[in-house]
């Protein structure tokens, strides 16, 4: 969260309860019984991490109307709120989050349609969904997304990648929403994206994405998944995760240099660093955000003071 951020938070915490009990009704006012809308929402199994406290509200929006609708009343009530995707490269704090939780879950908000090359899809709508239709239809090109354990909303707003290909190599137009609930249209081509990351997203929220496959026969769709899912199989752990822990630096790939740092297997708790692959950190079970933390913490520690180099998180934390 950004300071002025954590500071509406604090101040919601002070003013609780009437404040509290005031945006809940509001909110409730403002939306259909479709929508979910639940109070102190226990988070962690909601990530792929599975650690983090809850969230003091919890909303999926029925509908494009209804989520505009909760984005004005969290202006007007001046609720800080954070978007979850599926959860993964997310690492929320044991604290919870004060604020609300917006899940594009709903079936309104995950479909995906093709027609001709081109796909169709909602923000909430699963990465891999998104590659087994694209495969249906003989569509290649989105092979890369089907071990992503993410959202399309979650994918654009990070600049998902994997096996030499990210997300916005794919996306022809967006369609996003502002904090005041006025949805946009842009096309993929006049927005900035870097690695990991399309600042847009950082004030405004994913709605969907047209995607372009290239036509190609099924067989050879199928193959390339396979061997990207061979890949992923026997290079990163299946153990609960966030994905890869830090962006890869410039001179070396994370997990290479963790690797030779000797740091594999390194424990903190609940958390280890995966012996599959140096860039996981993985939940062994009973692992809290606190000792994933504090890991995360001695390997940047270890990577600055062996090689000089600065690791910087990939993963998305949040909370308190
Ligand atoms: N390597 C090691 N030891 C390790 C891990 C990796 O020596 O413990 C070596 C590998 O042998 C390889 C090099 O490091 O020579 C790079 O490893 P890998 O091919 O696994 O790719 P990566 O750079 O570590 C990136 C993405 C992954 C994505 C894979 C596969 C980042 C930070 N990571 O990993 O994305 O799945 O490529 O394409 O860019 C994610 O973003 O969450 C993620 C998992």
């Amino acid at each position: 969260m950004t300071s002025a951020a954590h500071e509406l938070a604090e101040r919601l915490r002070e003013e609780m309860p009437t404040n509290k009990e005031q945006f809940f009704a509001a909110l409730s006012a403002a939306t259909s019984s479709a929508t979910v809308l639940r109070q102190n929402e226990p988070l962690a199994k909601k990530t792929t991490l599975r650690v983090g406290g809850p969230a003091d509200f919890y909303v999926e929006p029925a509908a494009e109307v209804e989520l505009a609708a909760v984005l004005r009343l969290c202006g007007e009530h001046q609720v800080p709120f954070v978007m979850l995707g599926r959860g993964s490269n997310l690492l929320i704090k044991d604290g919870g989050i004060r604020g609300a939780v917006i899940c594009l879950a709903h079936p309104n908000f995950s479909r995906v349609e093709i027609i001709g090359n081109r796909l169709h899809c909602g923000a909430g709508a699963k990465l891999k969904t998104v590659a087994v239709e694209a495969k249906r239809h003989g569509l290649s090109s989105l092979e890369f997304l089907e071990g992503i354990p993410g959202s399309v909303g979650g994918a654009l707003r990070m600049n998902a990648g994997a096996m030499g290909s990210w997300m916005f190599d794919v996306v022809e137009t967006i369609r996003f929403m502002d904090c005041a609930g006025q949805a946009h249209e842009r096309k993929a081509s006049e927005v900035n994206v870097e690695y990991r990351g399309c600042p847009l997203f950082k004030n405004h929220i994913a709605l969907g994405a047209t995607l372009k496959g290239e036509p190609a026969t099924r067989e050879v769709v199928e193959q390339r998944m396979q061997t990207f899912s061979r890949k992923r199989w026997t290079s990163q752990p299946a153990a609960s995760s966030a994905g890869c822990i830090f962006k890869n630096p410039g001179p070396i790939p994370a997990g290479k240099l963790i690797d030779e740092l000797g740091l594999k297997g390194m424990r903190v708790g609940g958390a280890a660093v995966s012996d599959v692959h140096g860039n996981f950190i993985v939940n062994q079970g009973n692992a809290t955000a606190k000792d994933v933390l504090a890991l995360i913490e001695i390997v940047r520690q270890r990577a600055k003071a062996a090689r000089g180099i600065d690791l910087e998180t990939e993963v998305e934390i949040l909370g308190e």
